[in-house]
C-alpha cells in the first residue's frame, strides 16, 4: 500500500488554527527522541517553564505545557480547582464558553453563566452586577473567542474577580502569542492555551499556568482530583524539584517543537510579534472591504488573530472554501453554531501572520468571487 504521507502538499493555514509550522519546529520534532528522565531532557523541560513565564507575563512556579491540546488545558484547570458543589461563573459569548460550562458541570460543580450575544463582547457591568449578588470559586472567561473572533476584557474582569475573591480562570489557547497575555498582572489564577494557534506548533501540548492562590485551592481540595491523568499534585512531581518522580510518559519530542517554537518568538521580540499580528490584521480588514466584504465584530473588539467575515449575499461559502483549498492550497475557517453559514474564520495565527500570506488569500479570493 502506498504511505499517504509522500502526497501531503503544503497548504497555507489560515483557518482557526492549526497555523504555518516554520521548518525549524519541523526538524525541532525529527531531534532523536531521548529519555523523559534523561537529565538533557529534564534541562530542556525546565527551560520551556522559564519561556513560559517569560511570555506569560508571570513568577507562577507551576507553569507548565500539560500533554493533550487545548481542550486538555481546559480541563486540567477545571478538574483540578472544582469539587462537587463548588459555586462557578461563566462568562459565555460563543463556543469555548459554552464548553466550560460542559466541563464545569461534569465535575458537579453549581455552574452559573452571563451570556452575551455571538460577536459581541462580554459587558464588564453585567459582571460586576453578578459579583455583587454572589460570591463564585471560580469566575472563568475565554480571551480569544475562536468562534466569533472577539476579544473579551480580560484585564478588566479581573479587577472585578479580585474584588469578589474568586479565583479567575481564563482561556487564552488563541490569544497567546498574538496578543497580550498578562497573568500576574491581571489577576489570572489559572490559564491554559495551545500549541498550533499564534505559537506556530504542531497540535498536541497545552501550557498552563496556577497562581499561588490556586495551588493552595488544589491542596485546600477535600476530595482526589477525578481525573487521574491531569491531576497537578501528581504531575508536578515530575515538572519540578532535585528528583524527578515518572507520572506518564512526556511527549519528549512535541516538547522539542514548542522548546523551538518559543524559542522563535522570543527571538523575534514579543513585542514585534504583536505588532506583526496587527499590521496583517489591518492589511486584510482593508483588502475584504476593497472586495465588498465586511467584518461581523467592531473594530475596538476585534481580534487580529481570527477574522470573522460576513460571507457576501449568494456566495456559496463551501464552494469558495473548497475551491481554495484545492485549486490555492489555502485553508480558511467556516462558522460555527449560529454563525455556521454566515461567516468565514480567517486566522492570522503565528507564523501565518505576514502580508504575503494576506496578499496569497486576497488574490485567491478575488479570483473564486
Ligand atoms: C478558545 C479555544 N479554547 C479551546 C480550544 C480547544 O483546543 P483544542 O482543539 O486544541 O483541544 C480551542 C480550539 O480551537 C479554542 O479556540
Amino acid at each position: 500500500m502506498a504511505n499517504l504521507l509522500h502526497d501531503i502538499q503544503d497548504v497555507l493555514l489560515m483557518g482557526p488554527g492549526p497555523s504555518t509550522v516554520p521548518e525549524k519546529v519541523y526538524k525541532a520534532l525529527a531531534a532523536p527522541t531521548i529519555g523523559h528522565l534523561d537529565p538533557y531532557f529534564i534541562t530542556i523541560m525546565d527551560e520551556v517553564k522559564v519561556q513560559l513565564q517569560t511570555m506569560l507575563g508571570t513568577k507562577n512556579r507551576l507553569t507548565i505545557p500539560v500533554s493533550g491540546t487545548g481542550s486538555a488545558g481546559m480541563e486540567t484547570c477545571f478538574v483540578n480547582l472544582i469539587e462537587p458543589g463548588d459555586k462557578v461563573l461563566i462568562l459565555i459569548n460563543g463556543v469555548f464558553g459554552m464548553r466550560m460550562q460542559d466541563v464545569a458541570t461534569r465535575l458537579g460543580a453549581s455552574v452559573d453563566t452571563l451570556e452575551f450575544e455571538w460577536g459581541t463582547p462580554v459587558q464588564l457591568n453585567a459582571v460586576k452586577d453578578k459579583l455583587a449578588a454572589s460570591t463564585y470559586k471560580i469566575v472563568a472567561v475565554v480571551h480569544a473567542e475562536t468562534s466569533t473572533g472577539v476579544k473579551n476584557p480580560v484585564a478588566e474582569i479581573g479587577r472585578l474577580v479580585a474584588q469578589n475573591g474568586a479565583l479567575f480562570l481564563v482561556d487564552a489557547v488563541t490569544s497567546f502569542g498574538g496578543i497580550p497575555v498578562k497573568v500576574d498582572e491581571w489577576g489570572i489564577d489559572a490559564l491554559y492555551s495551545g500549541t498550533q494557534k499564534c505559537l506556530s506548533c504542531p497540535p498536541g501540548l497545552a501550557p498552563l499556568t496556577f497562581s499561588p492562590k490556586a495551588l493552595e485551592a488544589l491542596q485546600a481540595r477535600k476530595t482526589k482530583v477525578p481525573n487521574w491523568y491531569l491531576d497537578l499534585t501528581m504531575i508536578t512531581a515530575y515538572w519540578e524539584g532535585n528528583t524527578r518522580a515518572y507520572h506518564h510518559t512526556a511527549p519528549i519530542n512535541m516538547i522539542y517543537a514548542l522548546y523551538q517554537a518559543l524559542d522563535i518568538i522570543l527571538a523575534e521580540g514579543q513585542d514585534t510579534v504583536f505588532a506583526r499580528h496587527k499590521a496583517a490584521h489591518q492589511q486584510l480588514v482593508k483588502g475584504l472591504e476593497s472586495l465588498g466584504i465586511s467584518m461581523l465584530v467592531a473594530p475596538d473588539y476585534r481580534l487580529p488573530m481570527l477574522n470573522s467575515v460576513l460571507i457576501p449575499d449568494g456566495v456559496d461559502e463551501a464552494k469558495i472554501r473548497k475551491n481554495l483549498l484545492q485549486k490555492h492550497r489555502i485553508e480558511i475557517g467556516s462558522g460555527l453554531g449560529p454563525l455556521a453559514g454566515k461567516i468565514w474564520r480567517i486566522g492570522l495565527m503565528g507564523h501565518t501572520a505576514r502580508e504575503e500570506s494576506v496578499n496569497r488569500l486576497l488574490c485567491a479570493l478575488q479570483k473564486e468571487l
